[in-house]
């Protein structure tokens, strides 16, 4: 896939044609020398994939989808979207298990069913998994963490092609964010668990929820992560540029 260090604008459900052009000011920046070793990853609505392929063409910038169906190809599914569809078009990754997705139904099932089907389709997937607050409270992060990998990555053996994305369910879209400590230790859990599951030598996890251009100075600090799932500050580029400058110096 890729070591270098994720940048992953989700824009959710949000975007038009107009905002597209910001993308250009974001391209820019990625052609730098200084920024040759991160990778920028744009994950807009559907309607919009077609357009950021076709602008993100020749560039380092890569384009992912937000979901992807749990049948592979066509079919009778009205309003679905299959991972061959979206592979066609020259996207290169697809988000699957986000809790926005799981809370209107996605359940470990069909997550694990998605993932094999887009990963089949030759996407690389981002797997979101995280905890709720009171999950956390009750001391079950490591329990809950460990059940999604287990019941999602179901029958995959090989995790080189899939980016683990650890978002607390609470942090997400609140302004409310883990200790650098609490952090470490998740990652450094989620990291030994994905290296002795799967034999990865280097699984990949990135953080989300809540990440902008001021708590990044201090979530660069913790080694352990590989990049970034930025939601509602990726819609801005200015935001997302700041937050990519101050990881990079
Ligand atoms: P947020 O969203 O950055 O707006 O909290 C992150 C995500 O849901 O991926």
């Amino acid at each position: 896939m890729t070591n270098k260090f994720l940048f992953i604008a989700n824009w959710k459900m949000f975007g038009d044609l107009k905002t597209i052009k910001t993308v250009d000011k974001v391209i820019k920046f990625s052609k730098k020398k200084e920024n040759k070793n991160i990778k920028i990853i744009y994950c807009p609505p559907y309607t919009l994939l077609d357009g950021f392929v076709k602008i993100t063409k020749s560039t380092k910038v890569d384009v992912g989808a937000q979901d992807s169906y749990f049948e592979k190809t066509t079919g009778p599914f009205t309003g679905s979207i299959s991972p061959d569809m979206i592979k066609k078009l020259g996207v290169k990754y697809v988000i699957i298990g986000h809790s926005e997705k799981r809370k209107d139904g996605d359940t470990d099932k069909i997550v694990n069913k998605k993932i094999i089907n887009a990963l089949s389709s030759k996407l690389y997937v981002i797997l979101c998994i995280g905890e709720t607050i009171k999950e956390k409270n009750n001391n079950k992060t490591k329990y809950i963490l460990r059940n999604q990998l287990n019941s999602g990555l179901k029958n995959i053996t090989n995790i080189k092609n899939i980016i683990i994305a650890y978002e607390p369910i609470w942090s997400i879209g609140t302004g409310k964010i883990l200790t650098n400590k609490e952090l470490i230790d998740n990652f450094l859990f989620l990291k030994k668990y994905l290296k002795l599951k799967f034999r990865s030598k280097k699984p990949i996890i990135i953080y989300g929820g809540s990440v902008n251009n001021k708590n990044i100075s201090d979530l660069k600090e913790i080694n352990e992560i590989d990049g970034f799932l930025v939601g509602g500050a990726s819609t801005n580029y200015k935001k997302f540029i700041d937050i990519m400058k101050k990881t990079i110096n």
